[in-house]
């Protein structure tokens, strides 16, 4: 497989006046592969957008190199190449015109890539039918719901054509069957051969899409491969499942002050206790764990493979 970026020790600081200096990428160093969907995941302020913003030209890092298709990011002379070759989707409220209909705002971008009009017409059509658009090319964007924006921005990143595409946080705030339509244009996109670098801190959406990842917490790599090799990493803790009748959060108390245990998961689920824990040396002896519990109405109780979250609320430390 051909390498399509490289990065390697990389970081990226801010200093803002009056308060020390913030090291929001701490020196990482991956690879990705041509026409891989390669995850950034990490919980808020981990440092994923800064990652995709250097990669992308749009931030200097303050030391380390990123080799993007070939090129140094920081080389001036061939930046703009580079950025031919390359597009983001960072959705959001901005970087669309609300005044112009979807078609306009196509045009509007293909005139910044020099791309001729003759053209203009059947490159709209075919984007705008990439991303189930194809009946709103004459609405104005102000009219859009918020998922048909998100599948505007993306259209709006194929204008040159990129063999690279960097999405951050493409289904943020989407509801659920949004969030599922964009990732279907994602894996259709990956099968048009474009290699994909996606941020979520969604793991069902690593899990369903990306061939490989790393996890980033506090701007370093906790974790990096596959979704098993992830997995894999936490293999010592088995997690601890227990569905209890009533809220066992008195039992969850001692676990906040033991730094060996995690609390992966607690949520009501028709009316019980859905609760997940994991303990970092692997002590999961539920026969103690079922006499603590026992005052709360045990549903089920049973040790879990970890998955996907289990495994990046250990590796990130539960930050949220
Ligand atoms: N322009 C900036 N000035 C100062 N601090 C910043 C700036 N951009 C990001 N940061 C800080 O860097 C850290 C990582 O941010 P970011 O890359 O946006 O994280 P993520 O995208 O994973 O949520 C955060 O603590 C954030 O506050
Ligand atoms: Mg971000």
């Amino acid at each position: 497989m051909k390498t399509v970026i490289e990065v390697n020790d990389l970081v990226r600081k801010f200093s803002t006046r009056g308060r020390p200096t913030k090291t929001a990428v701490g020196g990482i160093s991956f690879d990705v592969g041509q026409g891989e969907i390669f995850g950034i995941l990490g919980p808020n302020g981990a440092g994923k957008t800064t990652t995709i913003k250097m990669l992308s030209t749009l931030l200097i890092p303050t030391s380390g190199t990123a080799r993007v298709l070939g090129y140094d990011v920081t080389d001036d002379r061939t930046v703009m190449d580079l950025r031919k070759r390359i597009n983001v989707v960072s959705g959001g409220d901005r970087g669309l015109y609300y005044r112009l209909s979807a078609k306009q705002n196509l045009e509007f971008f293909a005139d910044l890539y020099g791309i001729p009009k003759r053209e203009q017409t059947e490159m709209c059509q075919k984007l705008l039918g990439m991303v189930g658009l194809m009946n709103a090319a004459d609405i104005k964007v102000e009219d859009f719901s918020r998922g048909m924006k998100q599948r505007l921005h993306i259209a709006r990143a194929l204008v040159n054509d990129p063999e690279l595409l960097f999405m951050d946080e493409p289904t943020i705030g989407l509801d659920p069957e949004i969030s599922r339509s964009i990732r279907s244009v994602i894996r259709d996109l990956s099968r048009s051969g474009k290699t994909i670098i996606l941020t979520t801190h969604y793991m069902y959406e690593a899990e369903e899409l990306c061939d490989r990842m790393i996890i980033l917490s506090r701007g370093n790599i906790v974790g990096k491969g596959t979704v098993a090799e992830i997995k894999d990493m936490v293999s010592d803790s088995s997690v601890v499942h227990i569905v209890t009748d009533r809220d066992p959060s008195e039992a969850l108390k001692g676990f906040v002050s033991d730094p060996d245990m995690t609390v992966v998961s607690s949520r009501t689920v028709g009316g019980r206790y859905d609760t997940r824990f994991a303990s970092a040396s692997g002590k999961t002896d539920v026969g103690a764990h079922e006499d603590l519990f026992r005052p709360f109405g045990i549903r089920l109780i049973g040790l879990d493979e970890p998955t996907l979250e289990d495994a990046y609320i250990r590796l990130t430390g539960g930050d949220e």
